[in-house]
């Protein structure tokens, strides 16, 4: 996390990702910062936490309707496949808005531990963020016609569910071809964003 705020230079607009790994980063950020040493454009956030922790080290806050340019974005991850560097996220429920600010990089730095990292997508839980008007023809698209066992989250963090979305748990034993079965998951009515980051 040091490491990548490191390659934070004066005038950048940052995109600040979620989870307790971005912590570190974030933190160090705000330490920069307060050092006077480096200064920003602005950091777009992709969760309320990551909103509130920036907030909390006085980082300028913005929008990508105001910062529709991302010079680097930093953010974690749920697991990342040695070999092709595709990667599950979203665990945390915020792959919507990681997906948009990442649209929008023109470089990410993923920040993880080890334990992170496998050979293969195999055995994966794979979350969905869907609409919550269409969660039930969702839910019953997964079961039916792709034969999941989609799994409701029972808690949705405030800023997704802000965004009047949910989210679903679906496990997947093997994902080998990641960017069409991420395409195939689209199709589907309700889901906007996967936690698969082709
Ligand atoms: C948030 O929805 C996720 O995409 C996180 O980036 C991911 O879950 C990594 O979180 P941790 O750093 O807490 O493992």
């Amino acid at each position: 996390a040091v490491k990548a705020v490191e390659e934070i230079r004066d005038g950048m607009v940052v995109g600040l990702g979620s989870g307790s790994t971005v912590k570190y980063a974030i933190e160090a950020l705000g330490r920069r910062l307060q050092s006077g040493r480096l200064r920003i454009a602005a950091a777009i956030p992709t969760s309320a936490e990551t909103e509130q922790l920036a907030r909390s080290f006085e980082i300028p806050l913005s929008t990508l309707k105001v910062h529709p340019v991302v010079d680097l974005v930093i953010d974690g991850v749920d697991v990342v496949d040695r070999q092709s560097g595709v990667m599950i996220k979203g665990r945390g429920g915020a792959s919507f808005d990681e997906k948009r600010v990442m649209e929008r990089a023109r470089a990410i730095t993923i920040i993880a531990d080890p334990r992170k990292l496998k050979t293969g997508l195999q055995d994966i839980t794979v979350p969905l963020e869907v609409e919550k008007t269409q969660l039930r023809q969702a839910i019953l698209a997964l079961k039916e016609d792709y034969g999941y066992l989609p799994i409701e989250r029972s808690q949705v963090p405030d800023w997704v569910a802000q965004r009047g979305h949910t989210l679903i748990d679906i496990w997947v034993p093997n994902i080998a071809n990641p960017a069409a079965f991420e395409r195939r998951l689209l199709d589907i009515n309700g889901v906007v964003a996967t936690g698969i980051f082709p």
